[in-house]
């Protein structure tokens, strides 16, 4: 089990530029599917949630390769098969998102029900109503979801009582194909959902409203869909997370390829505890101005509210405000499990349920600790390049999942950060 060795206290400054997004090239790959072709991606970060979606699509029958400089290539022509197996599912729960473009591409899929993860249980009802809806015919058999739409899948008028960001993408990637049209109402309005609405309208699918609460998907033909070579978005979390690494130690960044406009929430809160941030050049600069003042509220809400994978890094990067704040997570029901971890370091941190009560203290310590999941871990490492001491942060892998290196792009700002 690998674990990460960060040295804090120095000030974090510096440039990085942004890896492409995870919560985008993951539906990006399964949207592969939909298009019997070849597809290139570029800015494809090296995860390995990205390398199970690769597996995923291999076993499918497509050829995938990736090269040097951050292009992964799709060939779908050999798809031959439309069952997902358990094994590969446990790896990575998000390839429920698998299930829209099998049904779109072949009109049948079989993968099992995907299990919870460290964020509590992570129930795809809203998904199966859903498709459901669309004419798919989806039975459970001893933990695996049989979908089939024999006569094909119908456009309709889809609400969802909640704006899930996977249940958006299934429902447009089911969609493309369905004959007729197809309305999403209270739909997602993640950044993520404008790139593969971008990518498939650029492999010949007609979606439009995408990043409102209205998508309307219009059905075409699967043979007018064809290839295409599409940039990935720049991964908006990992920029926080940067961000969050600079804050909490008085320093400052210029973070290539980030987009103001994907993290104006996190953006109003850091400017709140007094950091100056503002776009400049190809991305977005951040100057600390000494000890952050705690900032009231934080509630994590859906796209353009406060985003659920800010939450821990924020509050890591708050752990030494002025002042005390409140974190109400709203999204996951189970996402504090950075709190002991924090407090191991020092913090002073209560919670109660989905509120976390964070009083600002004057210096955190260097501890060993454990990534609980991915943005707890990476929560750990804003805190320990803010602690006096060295830490040691083990489960690294999980940290792994969402982001490319961690420990190198903190060494590019100047942290003393190893991988043991
Ligand atoms: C996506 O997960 C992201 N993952 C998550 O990022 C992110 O936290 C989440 O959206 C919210 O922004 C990927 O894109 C791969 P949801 P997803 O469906 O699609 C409930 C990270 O750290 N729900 O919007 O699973 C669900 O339980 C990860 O990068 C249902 O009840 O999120 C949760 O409470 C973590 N029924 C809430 O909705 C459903 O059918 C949000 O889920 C679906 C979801």
């Amino acid at each position: 089990m690998q674990k990460l060795k960060i040295e804090g206290g120095g000030r974090l400054s510096g440039e990085l530029e942004i890896q492409g997004a995870k919560n985008s090239v993951l539906p990006l790959l399964s949207a592969c599917v939909l298009v019997n072709g070849e597809v290139r991606l570029k800015r494809c970060p090296s995860l390995s949630d990205v390398y199970s979606a690769m597996r995923i699509l291999s076993s499918l029958g497509c050829k995938c390769r990736r090269s040097a400089a951050g292009e992964v290539y799709i060939d779908t022509r050999g798809l031959e098969s439309t069952a997902v197996s358990d094994s590969l599912m446990r790896q990575m729960r998000s390839s429920i998102i698998f299930l829209g473009a099998l049904l779109g591409r072949a009109g049948e899929c079989t993968l099992s029900f995907p299990g919870g993860c460290e964020l509590g249980p992570r129930p795809i009802d809203l998904h199966l109503s859903a498709l459901r809806q669309l004419g798919a015919k989806i039975t459970e058999e001893h933990g695996a979801l049989i979908c089939r739409s024999a006569n094909g899948l119908r456009g309709t008028q889809i609400d969802l009582s909640f704006p899930s960001v996977g249940a958006t993408e299934n429902i447009m990637l089911a969609a493309v194909c369905a004959k007729g049209e197809t309305v999403i109402s209270n739909a997602a309005r993640e950044p993520e959902i404008c790139d593969l609405a971008d990518f498939l309208n650029l492999c010949g699918a007609k979606i439009r409203g995408a990043g409102s609460q209205r998508i309307v998907v219009e059905g075409v033909p699967r043979e007018n869909l064809h290839g295409c070579e599409f940039e990935v978005m720049p991964d908006r979390i990992a920029a926080v997370t940067y961000m969050c690494a600079a804050a909490a130690t008085g320093g400052e960044v210029s973070l290539h390829g980030a987009r103001m406009g994907d993290i104006e929430a996190v953006v109003n809160l850091l400017r709140q505890a007094g950091c100056r941030i503002c776009a400049c050049g190809d991305g977005v600069c951040l100057a600390a101005n000494g000890r952050l003042k705690a900032v009231r509220t934080v509630r994590t809400q859906p796209y353009p509210g406060f985003p659920t994978d800010a939450q821990a890094i924020v509050m890591a990067c708050m752990a030494k405000a002025r002042g005390t704040g409140i974190f109400v997570e709203e999204i996951f029901e189970n996402r504090f499990r950075h709190v002991d971890e924090l407090t191991r370091m020092g913090a002073d941190i209560k919670t109660e349920g989905r509120v976390a009560v964070v009083s600002g203290v004057e210096r955190l310590y260097g501890a060993s600790v454990s990534a609980p999941d991915l943005r707890g871990g990476a929560a750990l490492c804003v805190a320990a390049a803010a602690a006096e001491g060295v830490s040691e942060i083990a489960n690294v892998e999980l940290i792994d999942r969402g982001y490319e290196s961690i420990e190198k792009a903190l060494c590019a700002l100047g942290a003393k950060a190893e991988r043991e």
